[in-house]
């Protein structure tokens, strides 16, 4: 019976003919897993686009209702909050997936020449997915979406001549606010995907004008090569299943909950951006006065015209063996370490817990335990009743003061209205450990 309706189809669609071209496109070297990640990106950018749509039908891209719509979406909606799990955990994979796929384009020299343009675009695409990342970090409306678009906002704002008139098109008036969400959320929604798939169709466009590079070892790419269908498409197939099986595994057992609403009175609030940002922040926390502009524009715009133009800059034109490219590989290899340094560092001061105290490690779960989160933030999470504690021990290093501030809060505030919590003194003397090692730099 199927065989029948290809056959029909076939006689009017000559679809052999497409199949042939879709399947038979010959692989320099043979099918190989280090291949795969330009599929994998191809195939979150599809589960990003069927989830978005998805989250488009219950979300309300205005201040009074964007927060509570994602509530409704988390709470409310039959498999929202796994919808919603899976375009979060699917951004991050996504720029995950981006950058294994430039490191094995970089490591191949597969964007020397005649590969230059699909390079170019490529980078572009890259790009787009951080706008992606960027606009669509706005919209749950919750305190860090709004202070972490605030601080991004006031980094273009540093660009001179253009810059005011650039933050003005992204806040789309004087202050960010309904004019702002709803112009990321056009931006995120319909322009971002209709430049981001014509993008994507000329990367592949080129792809098939110039082929595949295959193996740097030219000896292997001549000894043969292997159509994309069957190997190639079973393994692009089984990484993108694993893929998936990761994110719904994220999705499922990965809590990432809203921070309060946002309040744009509340400017005391310490936004912290995606980890796939937070290199950067550690950067910016490194520059102040007159060397900032450096780092707000002048890095980032000499980096991504490098990045743009490497395939001209690259001086060994026809090398593609890593081991022929010392210099070029020793450049990529320290951007990775400058980048994950920075990663590091500041991980370890949001989350790092001093492993010499396991009276700090005791005191955090202590403070989780009794409900000190209702009432008090620590970087971006917890209510606003009682102050931010982010860096209580910067601001309250004394020891004695917390003891007698737990034993009694209202001793040493008068009028406080955070309750006495029945501790015991070893219980007082662990968290009072965790609030003092709250600190800047961690
Ligand atoms: C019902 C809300 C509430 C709860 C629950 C609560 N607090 Fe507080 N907390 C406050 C308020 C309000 C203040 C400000 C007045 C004061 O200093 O007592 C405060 C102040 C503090 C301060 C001093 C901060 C500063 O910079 O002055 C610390 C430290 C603190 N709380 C820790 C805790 C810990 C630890 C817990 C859990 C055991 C907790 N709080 C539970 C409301 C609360």
């Amino acid at each position: 019976m199927a065989s029948r309706i290809y056959a029909w189809l076939d006689s009017r669609l000559n679809l052999k003919a497409v199949e042939h071209s879709l399947l038979d496109e010959p692989i320099p070297g043979g099918a190989s897993w280090i291949y795969v990640f330009g599929s994998a990106t191809l195939f979150l950018f599809v589960l990003q686009a069927v989830t978005g749509m998805f989250l488009a039908i219950y979300y309300a891209p205005t201040p009074d209702h964007a927060y509570d719509s994602v509530q409704f979406i988390e709470n409310q909606v039959t498999f929202g909050w796994f919808v919603r799990g899976l375009h979060h955990w699917g951004a991050s994979g996504m720029v995950i997936a981006v950058g294994l796929h430039m490191l094995q384009v970089f490591l191949y020299g597969a964007f020397k020449p005649p590969r230059e343009l699909m390079w170019m675009v490529g980078v572009v695409l890259l790009l787009l997915v951080l706008g992606f990342a960027f606009t669509g970090y706005l919209l749950p409306w919750d305190q860090t979406a709004y202070w972490a678009t605030q601080v991004g906002i006031n980094m273009v704002g540093t660009v001179p001549l253009v810059g005011d008139f650039l933050v003005k098109v992204m806040r789309g008036g004087e202050t960010l606010g309904a004019l702002t969400l709803s112009r990321f959320f056009a931006v995120h929604v319909l322009f971002l995907p209709a430049v981001i798939v014509t993008g994507i169709m000329l990367h592949l466009f080129i792809l098939r004008r110039v082929g595949p590079a295959g193996p740097w070892d030219e000896k292997k790419a001549a000894a043969g090569s292997e159509t994309f269908h069957p190997r190639q498409v079973y393994m692009d197939a089984v990484v993108m299943v694993g893929v998936f099986a990761l994110l719904v595994l994220l999705a499922c057992l990965v809590p990432f909950p809203l921070a309060d609403k946002a309040n744009p009175a509340d400017t005391s609030f310490v936004p912290v951006p995606e980890w796939y940002f937070l290199f950067y922040y550690e950067l910016l926390k490194y520059v102040h006065g007159p060397l900032e502009p450096v780092a707000t524009w002048i890095l980032p715009g000499l980096f991504i015209a490098a990045l743009l133009l490497w395939p001209f800059l690259d001086w060994q034109k026809t090398v593609r063996a890593p081991a022929s490219r010392p210099v070029g590989m020793a450049l990529g290899a320290i951007f990775l370490l400058v980048v994950f340094s920075l990663l590091g560092v500041s991980l370890k001061s949001l989350y790092g817990v001093k492993r010499a105290d396991p009276g700090v490690a005791h005191g955090q779960a202590l403070f989780a335990s009794l409900g000190c989160t209702g009432c008090h933030r620590i970087h971006g999470t917890g209510g606003a009743i009682g102050p931010d504690l982010s860096y209580v021990g910067d601001e309250r290093p004394d020891r004695e003061w917390h003891m007698k501030h737990f034993r009694d809060p209202q001793s040493v505030s008068p009028g406080s209205i955070m309750p006495k919590f029945p501790l015991s003194e070893q219980e007082l003397r662990d968290l009072t450990s965790y609030m003092v090692s709250l600190k800047k730099t961690g």
